[in-house]
Protein backbone atom coordinates (compact mmCIF):
# COMPACT_ATOMS: atom_id res chain seq x y z
CA UNK A 1 0.00 0.00 0.00
CA UNK A 2 1.38 3.42 -0.44
CA UNK A 3 0.47 5.89 2.01
CA UNK A 4 0.93 9.54 1.63
CA UNK A 5 1.94 11.75 4.62
CA UNK A 6 1.76 15.62 4.28
CA UNK A 7 4.17 17.52 6.98
CA UNK A 8 5.71 14.50 7.84
CA UNK A 9 9.09 16.99 8.56
CA UNK A 10 6.86 18.25 11.58
CA UNK A 11 6.13 16.97 14.82
CA UNK A 12 3.65 14.28 14.73
CA UNK A 13 3.80 13.52 11.41
CA UNK A 14 7.29 12.04 11.75
CA UNK A 15 6.46 10.26 14.37
CA UNK A 16 3.69 8.78 12.28
CA UNK A 17 6.03 7.96 10.02
CA UNK A 18 8.47 6.19 12.22
CA UNK A 19 5.42 4.21 13.25
CA UNK A 20 4.17 3.13 9.98
CA UNK A 21 7.77 1.81 9.09
CA UNK A 22 8.27 0.26 12.16
CA UNK A 23 4.37 -1.31 12.34
CA UNK A 24 3.69 -2.04 8.35
CA UNK A 25 7.37 -2.13 7.15
CA UNK A 26 5.77 -3.89 3.76
CA UNK A 27 3.92 -0.43 2.81
CA UNK A 28 5.47 2.99 1.16
CA UNK A 29 5.26 5.66 2.48
CA UNK A 30 5.81 9.16 0.76
CA UNK A 31 6.43 12.09 2.42
CA UNK A 32 5.05 15.60 0.77
CA UNK A 33 6.03 18.21 3.15
CA UNK A 34 7.09 22.10 2.27
CA UNK A 35 9.53 22.28 5.14
CA UNK A 36 8.75 25.65 6.99
CA UNK A 37 10.59 27.22 9.64
CA UNK A 38 8.52 23.40 11.80
CA UNK A 39 9.51 20.84 8.96
CA UNK A 40 12.94 19.80 9.99
CA UNK A 41 14.70 17.11 7.33
CA UNK A 42 16.98 16.32 10.08
CA UNK A 43 13.63 14.61 12.18
CA UNK A 44 13.64 12.36 9.24
CA UNK A 45 17.41 11.03 8.84
CA UNK A 46 16.43 7.51 9.74
CA UNK A 47 13.73 7.23 7.68
CA UNK A 48 15.61 8.23 4.34
CA UNK A 49 17.41 4.98 4.96
CA UNK A 50 14.58 3.04 4.49
CA UNK A 51 14.28 1.84 0.73
CA UNK A 52 10.13 2.17 1.45
CA UNK A 53 10.43 5.98 2.59
CA UNK A 54 10.56 8.61 -0.05
CA UNK A 55 10.77 12.77 0.66
CA UNK A 56 9.14 15.03 -1.62
CA UNK A 57 9.30 18.59 -0.90
CA UNK A 58 6.13 20.68 -2.13
CA UNK A 59 3.51 22.91 -0.80
CA UNK A 60 -0.05 21.28 -0.53
CA UNK A 61 -1.52 24.71 -1.46
CA UNK A 62 0.40 24.03 -4.79
CA UNK A 63 -2.40 21.89 -6.90
CA UNK A 64 -0.30 21.63 -10.11
CA UNK A 65 2.64 20.17 -8.04
CA UNK A 66 0.31 17.88 -6.15
CA UNK A 67 -0.98 16.59 -8.88
CA UNK A 68 2.17 15.90 -10.38
CA UNK A 69 2.97 13.79 -7.11
CA UNK A 70 -0.51 12.08 -7.24
CA UNK A 71 0.08 10.94 -10.56
CA UNK A 72 3.31 9.11 -9.85
CA UNK A 73 2.96 8.48 -6.46
CA UNK A 74 -0.47 6.79 -6.69
CA UNK A 75 -1.27 7.24 -2.80
CA UNK A 76 -3.61 4.57 -1.75
CA UNK A 77 -3.98 6.41 1.64
CA UNK A 78 -3.43 10.23 2.51
CA UNK A 79 -2.70 11.28 5.96
CA UNK A 80 -2.75 15.14 6.09
CA UNK A 81 -0.54 16.66 9.23
CA UNK A 82 0.33 19.51 7.20
CA UNK A 83 -0.46 22.26 8.67
CA UNK A 84 0.33 25.89 10.54
CA UNK A 85 0.03 24.44 13.92
CA UNK A 86 1.21 27.46 16.35
CA UNK A 87 -1.76 29.23 18.43
CA UNK A 88 0.63 32.23 19.12
CA UNK A 89 1.85 32.67 15.39
CA UNK A 90 -1.90 32.53 14.37
CA UNK A 91 -2.82 35.81 16.34
CA UNK A 92 0.31 37.61 15.06
CA UNK A 93 -0.53 36.66 11.37
CA UNK A 94 -3.72 34.47 10.75
CA UNK A 95 -3.33 34.43 6.23
CA UNK A 96 -0.14 31.66 5.85
CA UNK A 97 -3.00 29.68 7.96
CA UNK A 98 -6.04 29.83 5.72
CA UNK A 99 -3.95 29.24 3.01
CA UNK A 100 -2.12 26.28 4.40
CA UNK A 101 -5.21 25.00 6.94
CA UNK A 102 -8.22 25.37 4.64
CA UNK A 103 -7.08 25.93 0.94
CA UNK A 104 -4.04 23.46 1.00
CA UNK A 105 -6.67 20.82 2.59
CA UNK A 106 -9.26 21.40 -0.05
CA UNK A 107 -6.48 20.84 -3.20
CA UNK A 108 -5.53 17.65 -1.50
CA UNK A 109 -9.38 16.89 -1.09
CA UNK A 110 -9.82 17.61 -4.89
CA UNK A 111 -6.48 15.24 -5.76
CA UNK A 112 -7.76 12.56 -3.86
CA UNK A 113 -11.25 12.83 -5.81
CA UNK A 114 -9.68 13.63 -9.13
CA UNK A 115 -7.08 10.31 -9.06
CA UNK A 116 -9.11 8.41 -6.82
CA UNK A 117 -7.94 7.00 -2.90
CA UNK A 118 -9.21 4.53 -0.74
CA UNK A 119 -8.96 6.73 2.02
CA UNK A 120 -8.26 11.07 2.91
CA UNK A 121 -7.49 10.92 6.71
CA UNK A 122 -7.48 14.62 8.16
CA UNK A 123 -5.57 15.01 11.38
CA UNK A 124 -7.50 18.01 13.36
CA UNK A 125 -7.39 18.90 16.60
CA UNK A 126 -9.90 19.19 19.86
CA UNK A 127 -9.48 23.27 19.72
CA UNK A 128 -12.04 22.78 16.84
CA UNK A 129 -14.33 22.78 19.97
CA UNK A 130 -13.72 25.74 22.09
CA UNK A 131 -12.90 25.53 25.40
CA UNK A 132 -14.71 24.26 28.86
CA UNK A 133 -14.88 26.33 31.78
CA UNK A 134 -12.01 25.40 34.58
CA UNK A 135 -15.06 24.80 37.00
CA UNK A 136 -16.63 22.14 35.16
CA UNK A 137 -14.64 19.14 35.27
CA UNK A 138 -17.74 17.07 34.47
CA UNK A 139 -17.14 18.57 31.27
CA UNK A 140 -15.50 17.14 28.21
CA UNK A 141 -15.39 17.46 24.17
CA UNK A 142 -17.46 14.46 22.45
CA UNK A 143 -17.68 14.49 18.65
CA UNK A 144 -21.48 15.82 18.92
CA UNK A 145 -19.64 18.88 20.67
CA UNK A 146 -20.70 22.06 18.25
CA UNK A 147 -17.87 23.90 16.80
CA UNK A 148 -16.86 26.99 18.11
CA UNK A 149 -13.35 28.35 17.41
CA UNK A 150 -11.09 30.90 19.40
CA UNK A 151 -7.90 31.39 17.66
CA UNK A 152 -7.37 31.71 13.79
CA UNK A 153 -5.67 28.57 13.95
CA UNK A 154 -8.49 26.49 15.58
CA UNK A 155 -10.68 28.81 13.19
CA UNK A 156 -8.59 27.55 10.30
CA UNK A 157 -8.65 23.79 11.07
CA UNK A 158 -12.46 23.79 11.90
CA UNK A 159 -12.97 25.13 8.38
CA UNK A 160 -10.94 22.52 7.12
CA UNK A 161 -13.22 19.65 8.67
CA UNK A 162 -16.05 21.36 6.94
CA UNK A 163 -14.57 20.96 4.03
CA UNK A 164 -13.69 17.15 4.39
CA UNK A 165 -17.12 16.17 5.66
CA UNK A 166 -18.85 18.17 2.54
CA UNK A 167 -16.70 16.21 0.60
CA UNK A 168 -17.66 13.21 2.32
CA UNK A 169 -21.34 13.97 1.94
CA UNK A 170 -21.49 15.40 -1.86
CA UNK A 171 -19.08 13.41 -3.29
CA UNK A 172 -18.46 10.58 -1.33
CA UNK A 173 -15.39 10.78 -1.01
CA UNK A 174 -14.16 8.17 1.69
CA UNK A 175 -12.68 10.24 4.52
CA UNK A 176 -12.15 10.20 8.39
CA UNK A 177 -11.06 12.95 10.64
CA UNK A 178 -9.80 12.56 13.93
CA UNK A 179 -9.42 15.07 16.89
CA UNK A 180 -6.59 14.76 19.03
CA UNK A 181 -5.58 16.91 22.23
CA UNK A 182 -2.37 18.08 23.16
CA UNK A 183 0.75 16.19 22.11
CA UNK A 184 4.22 15.84 23.45
CA UNK A 185 6.99 13.63 23.03
CA UNK A 186 10.07 13.54 20.71
CA UNK A 187 10.70 15.93 17.76
CA UNK A 188 8.53 18.80 19.66
CA UNK A 189 9.00 21.90 17.76
CA UNK A 190 10.81 23.96 20.66
CA UNK A 191 8.30 27.12 20.70
CA UNK A 192 5.69 24.59 22.30
CA UNK A 193 4.76 24.52 25.56
CA UNK A 194 6.66 21.53 27.12
CA UNK A 195 9.93 21.70 24.45
CA UNK A 196 10.20 25.42 25.57
CA UNK A 197 10.29 24.70 29.01
CA UNK A 198 12.36 22.01 28.69
CA UNK A 199 14.93 24.03 27.07
CA UNK A 200 14.80 26.99 28.65
CA UNK A 201 15.05 25.58 32.11
CA UNK A 202 18.26 23.49 30.96
CA UNK A 203 20.15 26.99 30.09
CA UNK A 204 18.64 28.30 33.31
CA UNK A 205 16.44 31.00 31.23
CA UNK A 206 13.08 31.81 32.76
CA UNK A 207 10.04 30.30 31.75
CA UNK A 208 7.34 32.03 30.70
CA UNK A 209 3.57 31.08 31.86
CA UNK A 210 1.14 33.16 29.95
CA UNK A 211 -1.21 34.39 32.92
CA UNK A 212 -2.27 32.48 36.00
CA UNK A 213 -0.73 29.13 34.48
CA UNK A 214 -4.34 27.64 35.49
CA UNK A 215 -5.24 26.91 31.77
CA UNK A 216 -5.70 23.13 31.47
CA UNK A 217 -5.12 20.98 28.64
CA UNK A 218 -5.23 17.19 28.07
CA UNK A 219 -1.97 15.67 27.44
CA UNK A 220 -1.02 12.77 25.16
CA UNK A 221 2.10 10.74 24.23
CA UNK A 222 2.34 11.46 20.59
CA UNK A 223 3.21 7.69 19.73
CA UNK A 224 -0.51 7.00 21.39
CA UNK A 225 -1.92 9.34 18.75
CA UNK A 226 0.36 7.86 16.19
CA UNK A 227 -1.41 4.30 17.03
CA UNK A 228 -4.71 5.97 16.44
CA UNK A 229 -4.89 7.05 13.50
CA UNK A 230 -3.55 4.16 12.17
CA UNK A 231 -6.35 2.40 13.07
CA UNK A 232 -8.66 4.72 12.16
CA UNK A 233 -6.89 4.41 8.62
CA UNK A 234 -6.69 0.92 7.90
CA UNK A 235 -10.07 0.03 10.12
CA UNK A 236 -12.14 3.08 10.93
CA UNK A 237 -15.46 4.17 8.87
CA UNK A 238 -15.52 6.44 6.08
CA UNK A 239 -17.30 9.63 6.92
CA UNK A 240 -16.69 9.29 10.80
CA UNK A 241 -15.09 11.65 13.37
CA UNK A 242 -12.59 10.04 16.51
CA UNK A 243 -11.69 11.90 19.31
CA UNK A 244 -8.56 10.73 20.59
CA UNK A 245 -7.65 11.52 24.09
CA UNK A 246 -6.00 9.79 26.97
CA UNK A 247 -7.36 11.52 30.05
CA UNK A 248 -4.03 13.28 31.37
CA UNK A 249 -5.38 16.74 31.98
CA UNK A 250 -2.73 18.78 33.66
CA UNK A 251 -2.67 22.80 34.35
CA UNK A 252 0.13 24.77 32.63
CA UNK A 253 2.08 25.44 35.80
CA UNK A 254 1.96 21.71 36.46
CA UNK A 255 3.37 20.92 34.15
CA UNK A 256 5.54 23.32 34.05
CA UNK A 257 7.00 22.71 37.56
CA UNK A 258 7.31 18.78 37.18
CA UNK A 259 10.16 19.58 34.31
CA UNK A 260 12.13 21.77 37.06
CA UNK A 261 11.57 19.15 39.21
CA UNK A 262 12.51 16.36 36.95
CA UNK A 263 15.85 18.32 35.99
CA UNK A 264 16.75 19.48 39.37
CA UNK A 265 16.02 23.46 38.54
CA UNK A 266 14.50 26.10 41.08
CA UNK A 267 10.84 27.53 40.42
CA UNK A 268 12.27 30.74 40.87
CA UNK A 269 12.80 30.53 36.76
CA UNK A 270 8.83 30.72 36.47
CA UNK A 271 7.93 34.00 35.01
CA UNK A 272 4.59 34.81 34.82
CA UNK A 273 4.06 36.97 31.39
CA UNK A 274 0.98 38.98 29.84
CA UNK A 275 -1.83 36.23 29.07
CA UNK A 276 -2.41 35.00 25.36
CA UNK A 277 -5.17 36.60 23.54
CA UNK A 278 -8.54 34.52 23.43
CA UNK A 279 -6.82 31.83 25.50
CA UNK A 280 -8.89 28.64 26.25
CA UNK A 281 -9.11 27.52 29.51
CA UNK A 282 -9.43 24.11 29.33
CA UNK A 283 -9.75 21.06 26.94
CA UNK A 284 -10.85 17.98 27.64
CA UNK A 285 -11.83 14.87 25.66
CA UNK A 286 -13.82 12.00 26.08
CA UNK A 287 -12.40 9.35 23.78
CA UNK A 288 -15.45 6.55 24.52
CA UNK A 289 -15.81 6.33 20.72
CA UNK A 290 -12.61 5.30 19.30
CA UNK A 291 -12.40 3.36 22.65
CA UNK A 292 -15.64 1.02 21.41
CA UNK A 293 -15.43 1.01 17.89
CA UNK A 294 -11.43 0.41 17.19
CA UNK A 295 -10.50 -0.60 20.74
CA UNK A 296 -7.91 2.14 21.26
CA UNK A 297 -6.51 2.89 24.82
CA UNK A 298 -3.33 5.28 25.14
CA UNK A 299 -0.49 3.35 26.45
CA UNK A 300 1.54 6.24 28.41
CA UNK A 301 1.00 7.36 31.85
CA UNK A 302 1.16 11.10 31.57
CA UNK A 303 3.89 10.87 34.85
CA UNK A 304 6.19 8.27 32.59
CA UNK A 305 5.64 9.94 28.97
CA UNK A 306 6.87 13.41 30.30
CA UNK A 307 10.01 11.79 31.96
CA UNK A 308 10.51 9.84 28.53
CA UNK A 309 10.49 13.53 26.93
CA UNK A 310 12.93 14.91 29.42
CA UNK A 311 15.27 12.51 28.80
CA UNK A 312 15.41 12.89 24.91
CA UNK A 313 15.58 16.32 24.88
CA UNK A 314 18.68 15.66 27.41
CA UNK A 315 20.11 12.99 24.85
CA UNK A 316 19.03 14.72 21.93
CA UNK A 317 21.01 18.32 21.98
CA UNK A 318 22.01 18.41 18.55
CA UNK A 319 18.69 18.31 17.14
CA UNK A 320 17.34 21.52 19.37
CA UNK A 321 20.42 23.21 19.10
CA UNK A 322 20.11 23.00 15.36
CA UNK A 323 16.69 24.45 15.62
CA UNK A 324 17.66 27.23 18.02
CA UNK A 325 20.14 28.46 15.74
CA UNK A 326 18.34 28.30 12.73
CA UNK A 327 21.14 25.97 10.96
CA UNK A 328 18.39 23.06 10.69
CA UNK A 329 16.71 25.47 7.62
CA UNK A 330 19.92 25.46 5.45
CA UNK A 331 20.32 21.65 5.99
CA UNK A 332 17.96 20.41 3.29
CA UNK A 333 20.23 22.25 0.54
CA UNK A 334 23.14 21.35 2.44
CA UNK A 335 22.80 17.65 2.59
CA UNK A 336 20.08 16.39 0.44
CA UNK A 337 20.59 18.38 -2.76
CA UNK A 338 21.69 15.62 -4.85
CA UNK A 339 20.01 12.89 -3.68
CA UNK A 340 18.09 10.03 -5.86
CA UNK A 341 15.03 9.63 -2.87
CA UNK A 342 14.38 13.35 -2.37
CA UNK A 343 12.31 15.56 -5.21
CA UNK A 344 11.10 18.89 -5.24
CA UNK A 345 7.85 19.84 -6.49
CA UNK A 346 6.92 23.74 -7.32
CA UNK A 347 4.99 25.14 -9.57
CA UNK A 348 5.36 29.02 -8.39
P1 LIG B 1 4.23 20.96 13.18
O1 LIG B 1 4.07 22.44 13.08
O2 LIG B 1 5.28 20.38 14.05
O3 LIG B 1 4.46 20.36 11.72
C1 LIG B 1 3.76 20.81 10.58
C2 LIG B 1 4.47 20.28 9.34
O4 LIG B 1 3.71 20.69 8.19
C3 LIG B 1 5.89 20.84 9.15
O5 LIG B 1 6.77 19.80 8.76
C4 LIG B 1 5.73 21.86 8.02
O6 LIG B 1 6.90 22.01 7.22
C5 LIG B 1 4.59 21.24 7.22
N1 LIG B 1 3.85 22.21 6.41
C6 LIG B 1 3.38 23.43 6.83
N2 LIG B 1 2.78 24.05 5.79
C7 LIG B 1 2.85 23.20 4.74
C8 LIG B 1 2.39 23.28 3.39
N3 LIG B 1 1.73 24.37 2.93
N4 LIG B 1 2.62 22.24 2.57
C9 LIG B 1 3.30 21.14 3.01
N5 LIG B 1 3.77 21.03 4.25
C10 LIG B 1 3.54 22.05 5.11
O7 LIG B 1 2.79 20.43 13.59
P2 LIG B 1 2.38 19.17 14.48
O8 LIG B 1 2.35 19.58 15.90
O9 LIG B 1 3.16 17.98 14.07
O10 LIG B 1 0.86 18.99 14.02
C11 LIG B 1 0.54 18.15 12.92
C12 LIG B 1 -0.97 18.17 12.72
O11 LIG B 1 -1.61 17.70 13.90
C13 LIG B 1 -1.52 19.56 12.46
O12 LIG B 1 -2.53 19.45 11.46
C14 LIG B 1 -2.12 19.98 13.79
O13 LIG B 1 -3.22 20.84 13.59
C15 LIG B 1 -2.57 18.65 14.34
N6 LIG B 1 -2.60 18.54 15.82
C16 LIG B 1 -1.51 18.88 16.57
C17 LIG B 1 -1.54 18.72 17.94
C18 LIG B 1 -0.34 19.06 18.79
O14 LIG B 1 -0.44 18.98 20.03
N7 LIG B 1 0.82 19.37 18.23
C19 LIG B 1 -2.70 18.23 18.56
C20 LIG B 1 -3.80 17.88 17.76
C21 LIG B 1 -3.73 18.04 16.39
P1 LIG C 1 0.98 25.34 23.24
O1 LIG C 1 2.06 24.34 23.46
O2 LIG C 1 1.25 26.53 22.38
O3 LIG C 1 -0.30 24.52 22.71
P2 LIG C 1 -1.86 25.00 22.53
O4 LIG C 1 -1.93 26.46 22.62
O5 LIG C 1 -2.18 24.51 21.16
O6 LIG C 1 -2.62 24.29 23.60
O7 LIG C 1 0.50 25.89 24.65
C1 LIG C 1 0.04 24.99 25.66
C2 LIG C 1 -0.42 25.84 26.84
O8 LIG C 1 0.72 26.47 27.41
C3 LIG C 1 -1.38 26.95 26.45
O9 LIG C 1 -2.35 27.10 27.50
C4 LIG C 1 -0.50 28.19 26.39
C5 LIG C 1 0.57 27.90 27.42
N1 LIG C 1 1.91 28.47 27.14
C6 LIG C 1 2.55 29.23 28.11
O10 LIG C 1 2.05 29.42 29.22
N2 LIG C 1 3.80 29.71 27.83
C7 LIG C 1 4.40 29.53 26.62
O11 LIG C 1 5.53 30.04 26.40
C8 LIG C 1 3.73 28.73 25.62
C9 LIG C 1 4.36 28.52 24.29
C10 LIG C 1 2.48 28.23 25.93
Amino acid sequence: MNILVTGGAGFIGSNFIYYELKNHPADNIICLDKLTYAGNLQTLDRAMKKDHFKFIRADIADRRAVYRIFETEKPDIVVNFAAESHVDRSIENPEIFLQTNVIGTSVLLDACRKYSIDRYHQVSTDEVYGDLPLDRPDLFFTEETPLHTSSPYSASKASADLLVMAYHRTYKLPTTISRCSNNYGPYHFPEKLIPLMIINALADKKLPVYGTGENVRDWLYVEDHCAAIDLIIRKGRPGEVYNIGGHNERRNIDVVKTILAALGKPESLIEHVADRKGHDRRYAIDPTKIHDALGWLPETKFEDGIQRTIQWYLDNRAWWEAIISGDYQNYYEKMYGNRPRLMEYSTL
